[in-house]
């Protein structure tokens, strides 16, 4: 019986790690650089990850009060932006695109709806993020 449990937990442990991926702030940053983010917005953009997703890429937050659920590192709304079955919403995904380890999704899909409705599209931002500074890396 404790064999088994162990091996139980062991199974748990591993499947976990196998979906979600924790990032450093600095490992954010450095995949926000690959992709050409504005240099400006990357210390805001890390900031929002660190608070909605503690920089978890597989999370799923949720549900809100209107039934909705937030997706990945950057807790991506699906009532607008993306779809649960097939693909869909204003970045014409699936949201569980959103909660893999590649990020490119996740980051062009942030990226729009800081154009369509800037960064205060995401709650964090003016309580925690107006003046975020850069990690040091
Ligand atoms: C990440 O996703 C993008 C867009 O879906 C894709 O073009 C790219 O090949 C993927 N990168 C890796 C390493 O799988």
């Amino acid at each position: 019986m404790k064999a088994v449990s162990v091996c139980l937990i062991l199974f748990l442990v591993t499947a976990r790690m196998s979906v979600a991926r924790i990032l450093s702030q600095c490992q954010l940053l450095q995949e926000l650089r690959n992709r050409n983010v504005a240099g400006n917005d990357l210390a805001t953009w890390v900031c929002i990850a660190q608070h909605e997703s503690s920089l978890n890429t597989a999370a799923r937050g949720g549900p809100n009060t209107d039934g909705s659920f937030d997706n990945g590192i950057f807790q991506i709304n699906d009532r607008y932006w993306c779809r649960e079955n097939g693909v869909g919403g204003s970045c014409n995904i699936n949201c569980a695109a959103l909660r893999d380890d590649n990020l490119t999704d996740d980051i062009n899909c942030a990226l729009k709806i800081k154009n369509v409705q800037g960064f205060t599209a995401w709650t964090v931002y003016s309580r925690y993020c107006t003046r975020a500074v850069l990690p040091g890396c």
